[in-house]
């Protein structure tokens, strides 16, 4: 075995591992007892991948003849799990900071949609821009959520709602993968809206034999790698029968269903995902108990979103409601022109603030079962030999400071490191 390793983080006061039984995911009793070392040390290969986490001495003693790259004495520190965001739409073109004035005076999200703002403005702008200027502003973005310590994270399409532009976005996203460090779950979300002056059906029939096709193509010839499908299921946007035809072969393609639903309506979107196998289902505002039953039981996560509930005033989603059915609760931030927010301490703050969960359970729905969410837990999530070195140094003496500072994370944040590496 070689004794050359990428990176020593040692002697920290806390690391903390969310879990080390190769758990998939955490349910609410997992999820309040996370696993913490206390006086711990983590080694990463040049491989990029964990090769050990333990106590300090048992490291110390186990690795005496080992020489690594670089060596973070964690004295006094924490570690962490990298964080990773469940549901975020990165790429766009065109400022919506006067939309949150309106919606201040009391304009809901749908009327700013109703009105040609919203999603439709985004699309205007998003579909006139260059290749280039979306990966600029993607790449700014990307890497303010890596400095508040975001490793994984998911990016949509879905500000095209035609194929040349979703097409165009999903390439951004692309070469943003190729070129980033942070780790990247695409999404293809063609049904984001239905185009302007087109009927559902219309919008449907397009998805279905234009742009699915095309998408299809382009994974078999290996020029675009896709995760992951979206619909956005909502009244006035797309029913529960055009969202299911459309996941439906989303799924065929081999994508994982990971959807919007019941966000500002109870459309039964729950049901509908848990009986496609749906890996997750995001927002969840106005999801039913027979809903939340129906999730718990098929293993469907839910991204909860505290930043739309939060700017939109929407009613919380019922966090204490899913996890006390069993319901695998993530997070995400949903970073858009409507929730911009690049953050996911943030996001953990608002959901221990607004939805009641602990700081452990935001923790374990902010790593482990957000990266479940996006078919990733067999390799991020937590700090466990064999999985990807994506850690976080905070400079408190507890990792709870992550969760309660209410910004200022840029100078707790002392390192965030992804596959070993400092970014
Ligand atoms: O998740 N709900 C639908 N989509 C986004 C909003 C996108 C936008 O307003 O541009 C969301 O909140
Ligand atoms: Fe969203």
């Amino acid at each position: 075995m070689s004794r050359d390793y990428r990176l020593l983080v040692k002697n920290a006061k806390q690391v903390v591992l969310v879990c080390s039984r190769g758990e998939k995911y955490l349910t609410q009793h997992g999820m309040q007892d996370l696993s913490v070392i206390e006086n711990g040390s983590v080694v990463i290969g040049r491989d990029g991948l964990i090769k050990a986490v333990g106590p300090a001495e048992t490291i110390a003693a186990q690795f005496a003849d080992a020489s690594f790259d670089k060596v973070i004495n964690a004295t006094g520190m924490c570690v962490l799990p990298g964080l990773v965001d469940a549901h975020t739409h990165p790429v766009w073109a065109g400022d919506r900071v006067h939309e949150f004035a309106m919606k201040l005076a009391g304009a809901s999200y749908m009327d700013v949609h109703r009105a040609g703002g919203g999603i439709h403005f985004t699309v205007e702008h998003t579909r006139a821009a260059s290749s280039s200027e979306l990966l600029a502003s993607l790449r700014d973005r990307l890497v303010r959520m890596q400095r508040a310590g975001t490793t994984l994270v998911e990016c949509k399409s879905g500000y095209g709602l035609e194929l040349q532009t979703e097409l165009k976005m999903l390439q951004v996203i692309e070469e943003a993968r190729r070129t980033l460090p942070i780790n990247i779950s695409s999404t293809y979300c063609g049904a984001h809206a239905v185009p302007r002056g087109k009927t559902v059906a219309e919008a449907t029939e397009n998805i279905l034999q234009v742009q699915l096709p095309r998408l299809r193509e382009h994974m078999e010839a290996g020029t675009l790698k896709v995760n992951n499908i979206d619909v956005f299921c909502e009244q006035g946007v797309f029913d529960l029968g055009s969202t299911r035809s459309i996941l439906k072969a989303g799924k065929d393609l081999g994508l994982n269903i990971n959807f919007h639903g019941d966000e500002l309506h109870p459309m039964n979107s729950a049901q509908l995902g848990a009986e496609l196998g749906a890996l997750a289902i995001s927002h969840l505002e106005e999801v039913t108990d027979q809903g939340i039953r129906a999730m718990a039981k098929a293993q469907t996560a839910a991204v909860l979103l505290p930043t739309t509930a939060y700017i939109l005033r929407l009613p919380q989603p019922r966090a204490r409601d899913m996890l006390e059915a069993g319901v695998i609760v993530a997070l995400g931030s949903d970073f858009n022109p409507n929730a911009y927010c690049c953050s996911m301490p943030i996001v953990m703050h608002l959901a221990c603030v607004n939805m009641r969960m602990s700081m452990s359970e935001a923790l374990a729905a902010a790593t482990i079962n957000a990266a479940y969410a996006l078919g990733c837990s067999n390799t991020h999530g937590s700090l466990e030999v064999d999985k990807h070195g994506d850690l976080l140094v905070l400079s408190s003496p507890r990792w709870e400071h992550l969760i309660y500072q209410l910004g200022g994370h840029q100078e707790l944040i002392g390192y965030v490191v992804v596959k070993g590496n400092v970014v």
